[in-house]
């Protein structure tokens, strides 16, 4: 707690907290954390039985709407997310300004970005209908978008969405069919990618889901939003860290090289960090990294991968679960830890691996702006500040500045 009269001359107090670990900056129904025994629910469900049982679909209603659907509410969701998968024409020229050597979450920063500018209804965030045509709209179009960045920056044509397929299936196909050769789907793919989904959609105030909602208290609109959390979900510290997991697995290469790297993320001289280890909230292990190392060995066996990187990583979790320096301090792997490998394996380059986290986080950040603009007791985000700089002093003239 800051004294700002010692800072100011007027009286007042306020909290200092920087990276806000310990400041709740909103009310929200949607997901709970238990960081200490490795808990996650949405909306009261664990993540464990919605991976077992349901589909991301089902998950994204059940975030968006607070309640599991019924048969027909489910029916009817998928059907609207089916019907609006397609994106503007135009958009499909908009992607052509990019440099084709381009990273896929900047093209999408640009899109999703765009895309308020296609879909114009729906930036009227006063009316609860269009609130929900946007959150459909950005379910739905995020396979189409994330799908075209990834055949834009490879030189390859787009591929538009089938609608008879099912939410996954139809991103998987986007991604690898190529011209006169359609993908056939494998099943344990496409429910492995759904899955993937699902452990993706929500994770309470992460960094990007706070970005969407300080975006959006501001009254801008959702796809502005989303934009926002797009390239807040980009950097190493969040999103990208699948992407950078992978490549330490890579550097590291075979288990006797471990030692040395868990030696250089103990150095205090050195910036080298474990990549995919460690949370701001699970203090035990993420149970997502769990379900995501179990989905990892699914996909490697379905895709008949020796992918001795996953030796590798086993070694090094058990290697760190050994070390008292990352027991107590209560670094496990997270969710980024397996995801990378098992996203290879599914054939999606490191590129990629960011823009199927946002595809999926869309629906999270979709159900937290939707849940702050329908709070009444909502206010602009204005974070304050403890001001370090110079105290009041005069101006001196350009002649006389030494
Ligand atoms: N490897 C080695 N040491 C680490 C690691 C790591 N991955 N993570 C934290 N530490 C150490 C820090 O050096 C620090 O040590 P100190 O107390 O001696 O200074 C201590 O643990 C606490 O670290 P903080 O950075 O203060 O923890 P914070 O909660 O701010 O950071 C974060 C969490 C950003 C996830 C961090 O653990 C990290 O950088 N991990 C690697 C990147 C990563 O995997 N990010 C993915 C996050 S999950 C997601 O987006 C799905």
């Amino acid at each position: 707690v800051v004294d700002i009269g010692k800072l100011y001359g007027k009286a007042g107090l306020f909290t200092y907290d920087p990276g806000f670990s310990s400041t709740a900056s909103c009310e929200s129904k949607i997901t709970y954390i238990d960081g200490d025994e490795g808990v996650l629910l949405y909306r009261g469900y664990p993540i464990e039985d919605l991976v077992a049982h349901g589909d991301f679909l089902e998950t994204c209603y059940l975030l968006l709407y607070g309640e599991l659907p019924t048969v027909r509410q489910k029916h009817d969701f998928d059907y609207r997310v089916t019907h609006h998968t397609m994106v503007h024409e135009q958009m499909a020229r908009f992607y052509q300004g990019f440099r084709r050597d381009s990273h896929p979450m900047a093209v999408m920063v640009g899109s999703v970005g765009a895309m308020s500018a296609f879909y114009h209804d729906s930036t009227d965030i006063a009316d609860p209908h269009q609130r929900t045509l946007a959150s459909i709209r950005m379910i739905a179009k995020m396979p189409t978008i994330a799908a075209m960045a990834y055949k834009y920056t490879t030189g390859q044509p787009f591929v538009y969405p089938k609608n008879d397929l099912d939410y996954a299936s139809n991103f998987l196909r986007m991604c690898f069919s190529v011209p006169f050769e359609e993908y056939k789907v494998d099943p344990v793919l496409s429910r492995a990618m759904d899955r993937i989904l699902i452990l993706h959609a929500d994770n309470e105030q992460g960094a990007s889901s706070s970005t969407v909602r300080l975006a959006g208290s501001s009254g801008a609109n959702p796809f502005a939003c989303i934009a926002a959390g797009v390239a807040c979900l980009w950097g190493p510290a969040h999103g990208g860290a699948n992407e950078a997991a992978l490549k330490m697995l890579a550097e590291i290469g075979k288990p006797d090289r471990i030692p040395e790297f868990l030696a250089r993320a103990k150095d205090p001289d050195d910036p080298f960090r474990l990549m995919g280890f460690g949370h701001r909230v699970y203090k035990s292990y993420d149970p997502r990294a769990k379900l995501m190392r179990d989905i990892c060995r699914e996909v490697l066996t379905a895709t008949r991968s020796d992918d001795r990187l996953f030796d590798v990583a086993l070694e090094l979790e058990q290697a760190a679960a050994r070390d008292d320096y990352f027991t107590e301090k209560k670094l496990f792997p997270n969710l980024d830890f397996y995801s990378g490998l098992t996203l290879r394996a599914m054939g999606f380059p490191p590129a990629m691996f960011t823009a199927v986290f946002a595809l999926a986080r869309t629906a999270g950040w979709i159900a937290q702006w939707t849940e702050m603009i329908a709070d009444p007791s909502q206010k602009i985000g204005r974070p304050r500040q403890l001001y370090t700089g110079h105290t009041r002093r005069d101006y001196v003239d350009m002649k006389r500045r030494v």
